[in-house]
């Protein structure tokens, strides 16, 4: 069967666990060379080998989204390592929750910073790069879609409590998607977002209560504590229609949509996966 990424490179942020992982594999199984980022070293290897090993082309681009060099860095490696770059998906990210009146502008930094900074920075380092190969495709007459994919949260679309940071961050990027459709559709490149519900995944753990030692990830120097407390997951997934969670394929399942020739005429669009909800 002819896989429709064959001959595509990908890089995906955060991409060592989680969705983005999900996402990395899904691309590779259907024929793009992957990019995999994330903070920790040792996840990102372990999925650029388990592409490898299935007999896939993958390298890796370590390193915090945020650090200023990073957005050069991570378009150089697509190019230097395959010599092209079709599609990006903007995915690392974390939350770090509290009511407004106890939120810091450290912690309201750091949530803008690596929910909308870093993708700025990722897509304005690519559009040179884009900008050429439309122009050079176009001069031959072929016809090449390429694709932004933005992760973007339901807290981005409809806001949540604890999160005006996040939910502010969320939204924004939708924002980023919207107004980059309208510049580079002349370069017939797609740009939309996926707004997730709630997938099962680190970020979203079931911890035992909201004191327990659940897993934490380390920002500059601080451990941030991820998860989510054991009463407050069952109670969200009694507002999901379809009863459940979401699994990190079926998140990864919506980003692969907008990164196939199926979606080449859709752009600027925000899809809600969240089983139904809101
Ligand atoms: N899980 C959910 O329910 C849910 C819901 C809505 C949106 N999202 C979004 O989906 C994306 C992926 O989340 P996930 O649930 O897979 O989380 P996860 O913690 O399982 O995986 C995220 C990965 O991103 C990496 N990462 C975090 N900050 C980084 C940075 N500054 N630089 C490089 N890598 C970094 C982490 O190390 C981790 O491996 C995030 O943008 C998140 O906000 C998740």
């Amino acid at each position: 069967m002819n896989k429709k990424l064959e001959g595509k490179v990908a890089i995906v942020s955060g991409s060592g666990r989680g969705i983005g992982r999900e996402i990395a594999l899904k691309l590779a199984a259907d024929g793009a060379a992957l990019v995999i980022n994330d903070l920790d070293d040792s996840v990102a290897d372990s999925v650029m080998q388990e592409i490898t090993g299935a007999g896939g082309r993958a390298t890796v681009c370590c390193g915090d989204v945020t650090a200023a060099d990073f957005a050069a860095r991570f378009i150089d490696t697509a190019l230097t390592s395959f010599g092209r770059l079709d599609i990006i998906v903007n995915n690392a990210g974390y939350t770090w929750d509290n009511v407004i009146q106890k939120m810091t502008d450290e912690q309201w930094d750091a949530i803008m910073a690596v929910h909308v900074t870093a993708p700025f920075r990722i897509l304005r380092a690519a559009s040179e790069y884009f900008r050429r190969a439309a122009r050079e495709e176009a001069a031959q007459g072929v016809d090449v879609f390429r694709k932004v994919v933005n992760i973007s949260s339901v807290s981005g679309v409809m806001g949540n409590a604890g999160q005006a940071n996040y939910s502010a961050a969320k939204s924004a990027i939708n924002g980023l998607t919207k107004a980059l459709a309208k510049e580079w559709g002349r370069y017939k490149v797609n740009v939309n977002s996926v707004a997730f519900g709630l997938i099962k995944t680190r970020l979203t753990e079931a911890t035992a209560g909201a004191d327990s030692a659940g897993a934490t990830i380390n920002i500059a120097g601080n451990e941030i504590k991820v998860g989510v407390n054991q009463q407050l997951m069952q109670n969200l997934e009694t507002m999901i229609p379809m009863g459940r969670a979401g699994t990190p394929a079926e998140a990864a399942g919506a980003v692969y949509l907008f990164c196939i020739p199926e979606s080449n005429y859709i752009s600027g669009q925000i899809v809600i996966c969240g089983g139904g909800r809101p």
